[in-house]
């Protein structure tokens, strides 16, 4: 690999998941284009991002990280954000609370489009056409020409995202994520879910620490932590045309950042070392996040280490852990043992989606909730025995009641799936669902500091 790197060096790797544009000159004005707009991020953003997950990968905060599989044009509205939101900050709340930790909040929202596809075509009945790659690159509706990749559904996207991130950034920080506000985040139909008790309970006691404060004096309003957050966004940096259109210099460090989006990641079927997603990612400054799934051996672990965070920076890399149920106790100790033999500052963080995918009797794509905990169980029970810090969790999530995953307190059946599928992609947890996983990984992050109380302090590190 040469050491030159450049915003347009990718296209001269090996690349896989490229989606066939018909006309590549049309192609060329859109990313001309896009080459002209206004960045969706700043560099000083990202750079504060990384700081936090440098805490996460210190053992001092939790990540927490979740949205949709793929975004679509078709359900953008304030509601779903709202929603979405909503929702993420209960969690948060959840985490904080009932987990005793900080939490650095990032969704998968506001730029995730492109979808990588374990097959290049999709057949019903006779017919074969091209897989739907996400709305970026063309339309979902199972005709020859929707499936037509269209560089103008860039323009759709980044316009897209910009809405989605402007209402994010209201919402963040205009006084709706104000604790005070904690009970108010309660979710219409969360409201008279199994999990409703637990939250109304945590909320109480949010109000009660904050009457404590101001009758001893302390005003919480005077403190920014109370009034906002910090919200931050994410996708998989797949479709490389349009991340590196987007890709500028900042002004204050002369270093270029990804401005899509505050942190990106390479997916688990685009991580090899030589090719094109990792040669865009190591140039940029932005936290990196990468996908690690069964086929990911130690020792390539290390060499997408060495490139991707050549400075062993902590907050720099994420990695995600998905492996399913199944096989995480089988290669994620592997992996950790690795990372931690060399002396590497990452961040760990556990998705408990991607392999725990099966096909209903129904037909329908799910998930079954019983996979998605017991996944998140066996990455707290590695990372305890191997004495580092469970960093995170990664989950694909709506606002929405949908019924697109098996189980949970509900215990929504394959027959349900039909009534409420939505996805543009994979089956997400729906918001009751994502509230019960948040208040399992607060007891799995209780009992993680326990443990740590327990060891000697060097061996906490
Ligand atoms: C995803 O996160 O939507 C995804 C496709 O994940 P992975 O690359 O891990 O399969
Ligand atoms: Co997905």
């Amino acid at each position: 690999m040469t050491d030159r790197w450049n915003p347009s060096s990718w296209r001269t790797k090996p690349i896989q998941q490229v989606p066939a544009y018909p006309d590549q000159g049309e192609l060329e004005a859109v990313e001309a284009q896009l080459a002209g707009f206004p960045p969706l991020v700043f560099a000083g953003e990202a750079r504060k991002l990384k700081r936090a997950l440098g805490k996460v990968a210190q053992g001092e905060s939790f990540l927490l990280q979740g949205g949709d599989c793929a975004e679509s044009f078709a359900e953008h509205s304030a509601d779903n954000i709202r929603d979405f939101f909503r929702l993420f900050l209960q969690m948060a709340v959840v985490l904080t609370f009932a987990g005793a930790s900080p939490v650095v909040k990032v969704g998968r929202v506001a730029g995730q489009f492109a979808k990588p596809r374990s097959a290049p075509t999709e057949k019903i009945g006779d017919e074969e056409l091209p897989s739907y790659r996400g709305d970026i690159i063309n339309g979902i509706e199972f005709t020859p020409d929707a499936r037509i990749p269209d560089p103008r559904r860039q323009l759709m996207a980044y316009r897209q995202s910009a809405a989605t991130l402007n209402l994010l950034r209201a919402f963040a920080t205009g006084g709706y994520a104000n604790l005070e506000n904690a009970h108010r985040w309660m979710l219409g139909f969360v409201k008279d879910s199994p999990q409703s008790g637990r939250y109304d309970e945590l909320a109480s006691r949010i109000t009660e620490t904050l009457d404590f404060m101001r009758a001893i004096g302390l005003d919480p309003e005077a403190h920014p932590e109370m009034r906002s957050t910090d919200f931050y966004t994410s996708h998989e940096a797949l479709l490389l045309g349009y991340e590196q259109a987007l890709t500028r210099v900042d002004s204050t460090s002369g270093d270029w950042y990804a401005t899509s989006g505050h942190m990106i990641w390479i997916g688990d079927r685009t991580r090899q070392p030589d090719h094109a997603h990792i040669e865009y990612c190591r140039g940029i400054k932005n936290p990196i996040g990468l996908k690690c799934g069964p086929s990911l051996k130690p020792d390539e672990l290390i060499k997408l280490i060495d490139l991707l965070n050549p400075d062993n920076e902590a907050g720099r890399l994420t990695l995600i852990a998905r492996f399913g149920a199944d096989k995480a106790g089988e290669h994620l100790p592997g992996l950790v043992r690795a990372v931690k033999r060399e002396g590497r500052h990452v961040v760990w963080s556990c998705d408990p989606m991607h392999g725990n995918t099966v096909k209903a009797g129904s037909g329908y794509k799910t998930r079954p909730f019983d996979l998605i905990l017991s996944e998140i169980g066996t990455f707290f029970d590695v990372h305890r025995a191997e004495g580092t810090h469970a960093g995170g969790i990664h989950l694909e999530m709506t606002g929405k009641n949908v019924t697109e995953c098996t189980g949970g307190a509900r215990a929504i059946s394959d027959a349900e799936l039909q009534d409420r599928y939505h996805t543009h992609c994979d089956p997400r947890l729906n918001a009751e669902q994502a509230l019960e996983a948040a208040f399992l990984v607060a007891e799995l992050l209780k009992k993680e500091k326990l443990a740590r109380g327990r060891s000697v302090p060097d061996a906490a590190e």
